[in-house]
């Protein structure tokens, strides 16, 4: 008999899942729509042979001890898992799953109406409207900039990545990307976009749009000597992870006009934001809503329990994370 621990209200049908393969009464989920406080988790893990964790919740030697040395799976409900300590949990046999593919998509639309909102300054022009300073059409009024005919520079080409400079096409843009393997030809050309390095994708994107995920090799990638590198008519759009831009960095560009724009979903400290992020100028941020849809969140949702309940029944290990190191 499996003991399932979930830490928050699941949508969908996801619950029930659970609780149809391993036992409805063999599920405990933390009641309450909101994170989950530390105390109540390990309090929460204890005996469980499975967790399946939000984004929000730190995964590491505490949680797993806290949990037992029957835990056997952790399943994250996201794609990211910069919240699991890896090496700890591969170290234990702990099998990690993440939710791929289902939210690829939706994120890359907010990817792009974060662009097209920065660009069009989209929130500026809805500000002035609001506050009634609309007074008539005017020449001058709200310039912004194009998107077609730009060039995009996509900074991490996975499933998200491809899907961003996919819609690229339909803009007529040049796209750029930078990323640790170079596609075959082929996939380049479907594509339409050209690897380059990472000083080249800095000094000709009009926009970047980051993709790859948060590892301590790409902390901080972008940080005031990248900036300096960029054109002062650039975006930066961030829907990956907040740690990989430097926030009181890419604030202090936005500021001295270094940078024309960003458009951010992710932030190093969530869900705190630098003041001075706050108060800087075309800055368009969002509370990390980029797989936020009632389709994709339910698909998320149902994904974590499918990988959970397919480990815990048959082993089977498609969308572990830590596959390789589990013996
Ligand atoms: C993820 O899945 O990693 C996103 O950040 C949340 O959708």
């Amino acid at each position: 008999m499996s003991r399932v621990f979930v830490t928050r209200e699941l949508l969908g049908r996801a619950h029930r899942m659970i609780g149809y393969a391993l036992g409805p009464w063999n599920i405990e989920a933390y009641p309450e729509d909101r994170v989950i406080p530390r105390e109540d988790l390990l309090k929460g893990v204890a005996g469980a042979d499975a967790i399946l964790c939000m984004l929000t919740e730190r995964m590491n030697a505490e949680v797993f001890d806290a949990a037992g040395p029957q835990l056997r799976c952790v399943s994250n409900f996201a794609v990211g898992y910069d919240n699991i300590d890896i090496p700890e949990a591969t170290r234990r046999g702990i099998a990690v799953f993440n939710t791929p593919d289902v939210l690829t998509e939706t994120t890359a639309d907010l990817a792009w109406a974060l662009i097209l909102g920065v660009q069009r300054r989209m929130l500026d022009a809805e500000s002035y409207l609001r506050e009634g300073k609309w007074t008539s059409w005017s020449p001058r009024l709200l310039l912004g900039r194009d998107v077609h005919g730009k060039t995009l520079g996509i900074f991490g080409l996975g499933r998200i990545g491809r899907a961003t400079a996919r819609r690229a096409q339909g803009f007529n843009m040049r796209v750029l990307y930078h990323n640790r393997t170079r596609l075959v030809e082929d996939e380049e050309k479907s594509l339409g976009i050209s690897c380059v390095d990472k000083a080249t994708l800095l000094a000709e994107s009009d926009i970047i749009s980051i993709h790859c995920p948060m590892t301590p090799e790409t902390k901080h990638s972008f940080s005031t000597g990248e900036f300096q590198q960029m054109k002062k008519t650039a975006v930066l759009v961030n829907t990956a992870r907040g740690p990989i831009v430097d926030e009181v960095a890419l604030a202090e560009a936005l500021h001295a006009g270094t940078l024309a724009g960003a458009g951010i979903d992710v932030f190093e400290k969530e869900p705190t934001i630098h003041p001075r992020l706050l108060e800087a100028p075309n800055a368009l941020l969002l509370p990390h809503v980029g797989s936020a849809t009632e389709e994709t969140r339910a698909a998320m949702a149902e994904l974590a329990a499918e990988n959970l309940i397919a480990y815990m029944t048959h082993g089977d290990t498609k969308n572990c994370v830590n596959r390789t190191g589990l013996s």
